[in-house]
């Protein structure tokens, strides 16, 4: 706790230029104004991801989004961020340079959800893709896959429109089972040798994708299915109604 307050107080100290406590507490009231502007815009994201999911469901009775999770990044952590790449610590900076304050994780059924939702939110014209990253196409050496975007929404305040930053993490279920578990294991953080922990958690992460594409092949045939079914009593139907026209 001591820690926590210690970094923050050096966070808004670096901002104010000083120890001065009257531009301590201005700085302190800014980073809260400015976390505010990172949860309106997890907010507009949120919204957006909603609408489409509804729509989605409306159109085709299912729904592409599993699960929406969303976070601010804490003041601790974004102070390490900085620190650890070398940035002066200040707001600016921060909003500059920091690309996950605000946070979205989307959680779909299937990998093809995954590009849905993505290709959906990119073409929809208040949005600017800033980064893009293809961890499916192109896994990192440990296993994790996800599809990684930096968007920058139009947020709306009193004082008028401000673009914001949002790192939107898009995975199957079967991926995040994967990436929170490999969190969780933090493996990273032991000193000894552990080439063969880094092995095995690659090795289940291959195991996670092929079980994802196997579950995708067999949704893909059970729906081509049921659209053959659909369009062939259609059809029967249309016959059956020119037969009684025509006796
Ligand atoms: P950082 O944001 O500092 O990590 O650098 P970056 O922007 O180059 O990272 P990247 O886009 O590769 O990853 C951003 C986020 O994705 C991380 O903060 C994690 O939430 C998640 N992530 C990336 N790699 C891994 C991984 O190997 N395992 C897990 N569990 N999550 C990961
Ligand atoms: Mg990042």
């Amino acid at each position: 706790m001591k820690m926590q307050q210690n970094l923050d107080y050096e966070f808004f100290s670096g901002f104010a230029n000083g120890e001065n406590p009257i531009e301590l507490k201005e700085a302190a009231d800014t980073f809260a104004e400015m976390m505010c502007w990172y949860e309106c815009a997890i907010k507009e994201i949120r919204t957006k991801l909603e609408v489409l999911n509804a729509e989605f469901q409306a159109k085709k009775s299912r729904n592409p989004i599993e699960t929406i999770k969303s976070r601010v990044k804490k003041p601790t952590s974004i102070f390490e961020k900085m620190e650890r790449r070398g940035y002066d610590i200040n707001l600016h900076t921060l909003m500059e340079k920091i690309n996950d304050v605000a946070g979205v994780r989307v959680i779909c059924p299937f990998i093809k959800d995954i590009y849905s939702v993505a290709d959906m939110l990119a073409s929809q014209d208040d949005i600017t893709i800033i980064e893009l990253k293809d961890y499916i196409k192109n896994p990192k050496p440990n296993g994790y896959r996800s599809l990684h975007m930096v968007v920058e929404v139009p947020i709306f305040l009193s004082t008028g429109k401000k673009p914001m930053k949002v790192e939107v993490q898009i995975r199957t279920i079967a991926m995040d089972f994967w990436a929170s578990l490999e969190h969780q294991i933090h493996y990273k953080k032991f000193k000894e040798d552990k080439v063969e922990i880094v092995e095995q958690l690659a090795e289940c992460a291959t195991v996670i994708y092929e079980t994802d594409l196997k579950m995708e092949q067999i949704h893909k045939e059970l729906f081509s299915v049921k659209e053959l079914r659909k369009d062939y009593s259609v059809r029967e139907k249309e016959i059956e109604m020119q037969q009684k026209q025509h006796s």
